[in-house]
């Protein structure tokens, strides 16, 4: 088997993967996942991934732990307090410095400039474990996610709420495997233009497309959009409102998304959809608690797949 394209390079954002590169994790991940045992269980042995947190994780530095030992490799966490990534010591220090000891740096961080700016001085690949600009893991974890119910290409997915991390991560995501991506997000917190235009140039390579609107109701059931209506989402998703680092806006945000919480209602908009969010659920915000416990959500198949899709990325990168 050549290399892949992906071997030693680092891992940033989704918009530094092509569509072929997203498609290849996919196929590992769900390769490995169908046969836990097989081949790729001693692929990293020997090596060393270190973890470096800025801010607190459940699914991300789990997930990652546990997908490292499955390739047969260690696994070292350092948390927020222990780095100081800035603080205590220059980021690029720290890069530096932990290129010497580890084969891989997974890294979630506040401002994407932080992150690379270890990557511009690491020396081993470096793996975006989330920042305040992207949410690449989450979107590979995703996509793998939507393949599992129904597939992912020609389908529909209605994102509402927040045009954050993850939502910037998923659009480009979403349309380089050929899905149509409906936007729903209010005035003032939509997706940046740049992000928008590398979602519909993905789009449009790949058959899909990508609509901003300002309605959830619409995006949701496609009544409104385009001349005659369009079909109802397959998959509608959410994000929390108000993302880490963003405690002290809460009040405002909370004002600006009324209206867009994905309630059974708006469910009912598309009744085959299914629900999902990357997690930790704010249930009463974006989330009803009736939507997050109802039968559409495959919230919990979503997070497990953490695990398989970022084994896939390792596996990718290191092997
Ligand atoms: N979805 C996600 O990244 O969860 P954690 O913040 O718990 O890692
Ligand atoms: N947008 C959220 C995602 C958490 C996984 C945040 O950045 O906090």
């Amino acid at each position: 088997m050549p290399p892949s394209t992906l071997h030693g390079r680092s891992l940033l954002t989704i918009a530094g993967l092509s569509a072929a590169e997203i498609a290849a994790i996919l196929d590992t991940a769900r390769a490995q996942k169908a046969d836990p045992a097989g081949p790729h269980g001693h692929a990293l042995a020997g090596k060393t991934v270190v973890l470096v947190f800025e801010k607190p994780s459940l699914r991300t530095r789990v997930s990652f732990e546990v997908a490292a030992r499955r390739l047969g490799a260690t696994s070292l966490y350092l948390s927020p307090a222990e780095v100081g990534l800035g603080t205590r010591e220059p980021a690029k220090d720290v890069a530096r410095v932990l290129s010497r000891y580890a084969d891989a740096i997974v890294c979630r961080t506040f401002g994407q400039d932080v992150l690379d700016e270890i990557d511009r001085y690491a020396s081993v690949p470096v793996i975006n474990a989330l920042s305040d600009w992207e949410h690449p893991c989450q979107t590979l974890a995703d996509l793998l996610t939507i393949r599992e119910h129904g597939g992912t290409a020609g389908r529909t997915l209605a994102y509402v709420g927040d045009g954050n991390n993850v939502a910037r991560s998923l659009a480009a995501g979403a349309a380089s495997e050929g899905m149509h991506v409906r936007l729903a997000t209010p005035p003032g917190y939509v997706l940046d233009d740049a992000s928008l235009a590398l979602a519909r140039e993905r789009a449009a390579a790949s058959g899909g497309s990508v609509i901003v609107t300002a309605d959830p109701l619409a995006a949701v059931s496609g009544r409104g959009l385009g001349d005659a209506g369009l079909p109802p989402a397959d998959i509608v998703y959410t994000d929390v409102w108000t993302s880490m680092g963003q405690e002290a806006e809460s009040q405002r945000r909370n004002a600006a998304f009324a209206g867009y919480q994905i309630t059974t209602d708006l469910l009912a908009a598309a009744p085959a959809a299914r629900l999902m969010h990357d997690l930790p659920a704010h249930r009463g915000e974006e989330i009803s608690d009736a939507a997050f416990e109802s039968a559409a959500s495959v919230i919990f198949d979503q997070a497990e797949n953490r695990l398989h899709a970022q084994q896939a990325a390792l596996f990718h990168i290191l092997a």
